[in-house]
């Protein structure tokens, strides 16, 4: 399957907030109904971040998004401080998923944060979010365990982070 990424349409949120709730419940990690309808309102996401979309090119539909945080002032950032960028609520259609667009929409975030000039992009992963997380570890992500936190007492998020800045020249 060939898939783009780029900004969801507002005609595509009710459908990309279905796909982020039946991509979590598939995960079983029994969010409370309060999570779910936050899961599911990608409009506000949208309006108050940025919500990147995976498009499948063949059919032209939404298959999965991602909502970017652009930095520490943001009503959806997670810990983040000066000059970081963030990630939240990646989704991919479990339909469809293993197909390459979970790591479209990880690296569209990636290109981002690089071209806006961000030195680290963080994100948040609960244990049993394997599958995310082997993808974070093939991108060059890191843990970054002093940023581990508990929204909610049982609710373990464990921190992940890229560094962006280049390398200094030897
Ligand atoms: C995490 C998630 C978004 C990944 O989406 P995805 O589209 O399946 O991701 P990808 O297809 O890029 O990668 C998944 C696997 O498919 C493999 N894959 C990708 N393209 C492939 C292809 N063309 N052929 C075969 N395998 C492929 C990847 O290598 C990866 O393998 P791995 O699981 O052995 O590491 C999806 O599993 C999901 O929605 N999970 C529930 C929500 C969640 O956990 N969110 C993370 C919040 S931190």
């Amino acid at each position: 399957m060939s898939t783009i990424v780029r900004e969801a349409l507002p005609e595509e949120h009710v459908r990309l907030g279905e796909i982020v709730v039946a991509a979590y419940r598939a995960l079983r990690a029994e969010e409370s109904g309060r999570y779910e309808a936050e899961l599911r309102d990608v409009e506000r996401r949208a309006r108050e971040a940025v919500v990147l979309a995976a498009i499948d090119e063949a059919t032209g539909r939404p298959i999965g998004c991602v909502t970017y945080v652009p930095g520490p002032d943001n009503p959806w950032a997670e810990l983040l401080e000066p000059g970081e960028a963030g990630i939240r609520m990646l989704a991919v259609d479990p339909a469809v998923q293993g197909q390459g667009a979970g790591t479209a929409l990880i690296l569209a975030c990636v290109e981002r944060a690089r071209a806006a000039g961000r030195r680290r992009l963080v994100l948040h992963s609960r244990p049993m979010m394997t599958t995310a997380q082997r993808i974070y570890a093939r991108l060059g992500f890191r843990r970054d365990e002093r940023r581990d936190w508990e929204p909610v007492p049982g609710i373990l998020l464990l921190a992940f982070a890229l560094a962006l800045e280049e390398p200094a020249p030897a």
